[in-house]
C-alpha cells in the first residue's frame, strides 16, 4: 500500500498513528507530497480527484480517502473493531468525537492557509477569527466531557488536533483554562505511535 503524505499534515498523522496502533504500518509505503491549495500535484489527483492528502492506494490499486475512510480501511485490515468500537454508546462517541477533532483540524489548517498561502493584502481578519471560534468552542466543549477511554479513532483524530495546534501555533496555547484536556494529551502524546509520527 502507498499513503500520500505530507509529515506536516495532521490528517495524515491520524492514519500513521493508526496504523501503528494497529500494527499495519510496515505495509505502508510512505509518498511524500509538498502540495498546498494553489500548487496541486499531479500524480496525487491521479488518485484522489480532490487532490488532497491522505490517499492511500491498496494492494489492489483501490485509492481510498480521506482520513476516516483509511483509518477504517486499516481497522478492517487488522481484523476490525480495533479503533472502530462495535455499534453502541462508545462507537456514536468515538465518531461524534472523530467529527469535533477533524473539524478542529479542519479550521486550523485553514487558518494556516490563510496566514501563510493567501497573499496578505488579501487576508480576511473577521474569517480567520471566525476559523478561531470554532476551534475555541469546540475546544472548551471537549474539556467540559469526560474524556478517559481507549485510544480509538476518536481519541486519535483528537490527539492530532492537538498535535497540530502546538505545531503550527504555539503562539496560541490551547491549554489555558483547559486542564483536564491539556493532561489528557500530554498523557497520550508520550505514545509510541504519537512519537514517531511527531510533525518535524
Ligand atoms: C501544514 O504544513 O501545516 C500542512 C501540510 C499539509 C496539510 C495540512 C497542513
Amino acid at each position: 500500500m502507498q499513503l500520500y503524505f505530507s509529515p506536516a499534515s495532521p490528517f495524515a498523522r491520524k492514519v500513521r498513528v493508526s496504523a501503528i496502533e494497529l500494527g499495519v504500518a510496515e505495509h505502508i509505503e510512505l509518498v511524500p507530497v509538498a502540495l498546498s491549495p494553489v500548487n496541486p500535484h499531479a500524480a496525487l489527483r491521479a488518485h484522489n480527484p480532490l487532490g488532497k492528502i491522505p490517499a492511500l492506494v491498496s494492494e489492489d490499486g483501490q485509492a481510498l480517502y480521506d482520513s476516516p475512510v483509511i483509518c477504517e480501511y486499516l481497522d478492517h485490515l487488522a481484523g476490525g473493531g480495533r479503533l472502530w468500537p462495535a455499534p453502541g454508546p462508545a462507537r456514536w462517541r468515538a465518531l461524534r468525537r472523530q467529527a469535533l477533532a477533524d473539524g478542529i483540524t479542519d479550521a486550523a489548517v485553514l487558518v494556516r492557509y490563510e496566514q501563510t498561502v493567501r497573499p496578505e493584502a488579501l487576508r480576511w481578519g473577521e474569517w480567520l477569527d471566525g476559523q478561531r471560534l470554532k476551534i475555541h468552542t469546540a475546544l472548551d466543549a471537549l474539556e467540559a466531557e469526560p474524556l478517559d477511554g481507549p485510544f480509538d479513532i476518536g481519541a486519535i483524530s483528537l490527539a492530532c488536533a492537538l498535535g497540530y495546534l502546538d505545531f503550527r501555533f504555539p503562539q496560541e496555547p490551547w491549554r489555558t483554562g483547559r486542564a483536564r484536556l491539556s493532561a489528557w494529551y500530554d498523557a497520550l502524546a508520550t505514545r509510541p505511535s504519537m512519537q514517531q509520527t511527531l510533525p518535524a
